[in-house]
């Protein structure tokens, strides 16, 4: 099982889905904001649409985190911005994030099984230790 194979042909099965190539990015964000109404508060005053550019390329340096182990700069800027100083989000919004996103990847991946559901865990996990990491530093 080759978890750089499993996650890589995932995400490009999903990454640009829908008339618009943003299917994903619709159905994860529809989903994380509809979780509870904390984390909708928190995008209230959101311009979607670029949130959605912007999570797609910090997504890249997450993935670089996992097959790398190389922090590049930009994850820093990121995790900071989120950190209690600044947007102030709770270690424990990053388990719900995760678990919207790998529900985002079981609805639109046709592909999906447990072995696809595992290698994205593992991808993002670096990158959510470390933006809970960073939540008060
Ligand atoms: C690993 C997980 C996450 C990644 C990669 C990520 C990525 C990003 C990026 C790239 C931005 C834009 C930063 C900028 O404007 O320069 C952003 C903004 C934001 N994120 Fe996250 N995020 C993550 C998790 C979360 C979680 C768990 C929450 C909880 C609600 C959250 C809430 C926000 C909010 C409120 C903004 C600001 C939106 C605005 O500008 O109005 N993020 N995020």
């Amino acid at each position: 099982m080759n978890l750089d194979k499993l996650f890589n042909d995932s995400y490009e099965r999903v990454s640009n889905m829908g008339e618009n190539n943003n299917l994903f990015f619709d159905c994860f964000y529809e989903k994380f904001i509809g979780s509870s109404t904390e984390i909708a508060d928190k995008f209230k005053n959101t311009d979607m649409k670029k949130q959605k550019l912007m999570l797609r390329s910090s997504i890249l340096y997450i993935m670089q985190l996992f097959s790398t182990h190389e922090l590049h700069e930009y994850m820093e800027e990121i995790a900071i911005k989120h950190n209690k100083k600044h947007l102030n989000i709770q270690p424990e919004l990053y388990d719900v994030w995760i678990e919207c996103l790998i529900e985002t990847v079981r609805e639109l991946d046709p592909y999906f099984n447990e072995h696809i559901e595992l290698a994205w865990r593992m991808f993002f996990s670096p990158g959510i230790t470390y933006m809970k990491f960073k939540y008060d530093k």
